[in-house]
């Protein structure tokens, strides 16, 4: 994203829960966001449904909201389940919807060796060139 020449990405960790009243209020002045979670139980995590749950009717199309759910297991198959429900929050919202990417294999990153990951931190880098942000909640 910095090689793009984007400045002002901020990075919002949806597990402090006491900031989602001041950050679902103030969701709509942002332009593009991208929400990064993993699966958990075929579902999302609940600090991240509870941000969702905060949000209000948007009603504004330059509003865009993506998503990238990252699960442990090799296959993305549990994922799918997830973008039907990410793509209606959108229309509920009345927001533009970007899109989700879903990426398995991601369990156990910290105990490999880097060489073994590098493809996929490859992947993640061409995901942040790809996509014009200036939200990052994780
Ligand atoms: C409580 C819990 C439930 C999970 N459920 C799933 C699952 O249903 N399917 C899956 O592929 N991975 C599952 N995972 C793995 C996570 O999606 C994630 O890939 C892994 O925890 C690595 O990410 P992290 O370093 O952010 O924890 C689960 C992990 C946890 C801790």
């Amino acid at each position: 994203m910095k090689a793009q020449g984007i400045k002002d990405v901020e990075v919002r960790y949806l597990i402090n829960v006491k900031e989602h009243k001041m950050w679902a209020e103030d969701f709509a002045s942002v332009e593009n966001n991208l929400f990064v979670f993993p699966l958990y139980v075929h579902a999302m995590p609940g600090s991240v449904m509870k941000f969702f749950e905060e949000l209000r009717p948007i009603n504004n199309k330059d509003v865009h909201m993506a998503f990238l759910v990252q699960s442990g297991f090799p296959e993305t198959s549990q994922s799918y389940y997830l973008r039907p429900y990410l793509e209606l929050i959108t229309k509920r919202l009345g927001v533009s919807y970007d899109g989700t990417i879903i990426k398995g294999g991601v369990e156990g990153l910290k105990m490999k060796p880097e060489k073994a990951n590098k493809k996929f931190f490859d992947q993640m880098g061409q995901v942040g060139r790809n996509m014009l942000l200036k939200e990052l909640l994780i």
